[in-house]
C-alpha cells in the first residue's frame, strides 16, 4: 500500500485491466478490426504528484526514481515514465508522480500487463491534474508512450482494449477509425486464457519483421494499408512473392474472420464463432507463422477437452492461447488440459 510505503494518504486512486484477444490478430497495425475483451486481472495505481517520476512496484519489489525529461532506460519505469512523458509532448501540463503500483494482471506473455500499467497510470494523472481525456484519447496517450518513449512498435488494440473495454464485454474496434462497439459475452460461456509456459522468443524482431511485410504487400498491392483488400482481391494477394503472399492472406482472412464472428454472437451462433478462432489459429500458424509448436500442441489439447474455439492470443511466439468454453465445463477442461499439458496455467 502506498500509505504504508509512503507515510501518507495517496491522493488518487486508478486502475486499469489487462486484455485477452479473441478475434483479430496482427490486424490492428494493418488498420484491421480486433475483438479484444478485458481480462478480471488489473492492475492499481495508487499515486499523489511529485516533482520527480517514483514508483515502487509491488511485484518487483523495487523503488525507482527518475527526474521529469529524463529518456528510456529500459525498467519497468519507463512504462510509468513514458506516460508522463507523452502527455507533456501531447501539450498537457502535468507534473510527475510519486506511485505505489500493484497487479494481478499475470505476468504472462500475450495479456498486456504493459498496457494496463500505462492505462492505469495515465487515469491516475487524469485525475491528479484534472485532465479532460476520454477513453480513446487515454489509449492513444498510452500507445505514444509505449511507441515513442518505451520503444515498443505496438499497435492500439492493447490500450483500447484496457481503456474502453468493459467487463462481460468484447470491444469490436476499428483500428482505422477507433469506433468501437461493446458486443455481450455468451451466456453460459466463459472465455479461459491457457498459458503455454514458453516465455516469448525473438517477439520483437519477429513482430517488427512482420509489420515490415505487410507494409511491403499493401505497397506491392497499391494501397494504404492491407485493410483495404478483401476476400475478392485474394487472386491477386496469393500472386504476391513468398512469404507476403502468406502473411497478407492471414490479415485478409483474419479481418473477415472477425466481422463474421461478430455477426455470429449477434445471432447467438456460438459454434461459429469457436471455429472460426480454431481457423484464425491455423491461418497464424501456417499463413503468419507466428506459433510455436507448444501453442499448437495446448490449442489442440483444448479441442480435445471440448472447447468450442481455441487460439494462440496476442503477438504470439510463447505466451499464451485463449479458449471458449461452456462455463459449466470449467473443471472438466481445466484438469483435462492439465493432464495433457502439465505445464499450463488455465484460469
Ligand atoms: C501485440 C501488440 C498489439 C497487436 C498484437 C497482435 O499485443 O501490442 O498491438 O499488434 O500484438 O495482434
Amino acid at each position: 500500500m502506498f500509505k504504508n510505503y509512503f507515510g501518507s494518504e495517496p491522493q488518487v486512486r486508478a486502475q486499469a485491466p489487462g486484455r485477452v484477444n479473441l478475434l483479430g490478430e496482427h490486424t490492428d497495425y494493418n488498420d484491421g478490426f480486433v475483438f479484444p475483451t478485458p481480462l478480471a486481472y488489473q492492475t492499481q495505481v495508487e499515486a499523489s504528484p511529485s516533482e520527480r517520476v517514483e514508483a515502487y512496484a509491488e511485484r518487483f519489489g523495487e523503488f525507482r526514481s527518475r527526474e521529469l525529461g529524463e529518456g528510456a532506460q529500459g525498467d519497468w519505469l519507463d512504462y510509468v515514465a513514458g506516460c508522463v512523458w507523452a502527455l507533456r509532448q501531447a501539450g498537457l501540463e502535468v507534473g510527475g508522480l510519486r506511485a505505489y503500483v500493484t497487479s494481478q494482471v499475470p505476468a504472462v506473455g500475450g495479456l498486456s500487463s504493459s498496457a494496463a500499467l500505462e492505462v492505469a497510470v495515465i487515469r491516475a494523472l487524469r485525475e491528479l491534474y484534472r485532465l479532460p481525456l476520454d477513453d480513446v484519447q487515454v489509449a492513444l496517450l498510452a500507445q505514444k508512450a509505449e511507441v515513442e518513449y518505451v520503444g515498443v512498435r505496438c499497435g492500439i488494440m492493447d490500450q483500447m482494449a484496457s481503456s474502453a473495454g468493459r467487463p462481460g464485454q468484447a470491444l469490436f474496434l476499428d483500428t482505422r477509425s477507433l469506433e468501437s462497439d461493446l458486443v455481450p459475452l455468451p451466456e453460459g460461456y466463459r472465455v479461459v486464457v491457457l498459458d503455454s509456459g514458453v516465455p516469448r522468443r525473438l517477439a520483437e524482431s519477429g513482430y517488427n519483421t512482420r509489420r515490415a511485410e505487410c507494409e511491403e504487400a499493401a505497397r506491392l498491392l497499391g494501397v494504404k494499408a492491407l485493410r483495404d483488400v478483401g476476400l475478392q482481391d485474394l487472386p491477386r494477394v496469393e500472386a504476391l512473392p513468398e512469404p507476403l503472399n502468406r502473411r497478407a492472406r492471414h490479415v485478409v482472412t483474419e479481418n473477415a474472420r472477425v466481422l463474421e464472428g461478430i455477426e455470429a454472437l449477434r445471432r447467438g451462433d456460438v459454434q461459429r464463432f469457436g471455429e472460426l478462432m480454431y481457423a484464425s489459429h491455423a491461418s497464424l500458424r501456417d499463413d503468419y507463422e507466428v506459433s510455436i509448436p507448444e501453442l499448437d500442441e495446448l490449442v489442440e489439447v483444448a479441442r480435445k477437452h471440448g472447447a468450442i474455439g481455441a487460439r494462440l492470443t496476442g503477438a504470439g511466439f510463447g505466451g499464451a492461447a485463449v479458449a471458449l468454453i461452456k462455463a459449466e465445463d470449467f473443471e472438466r477442461f481445466k484438469s483435462g488440459v492439465l493432464k495433457d499439458y502439465p505445464k499450463a496455467q488455465v484460469f
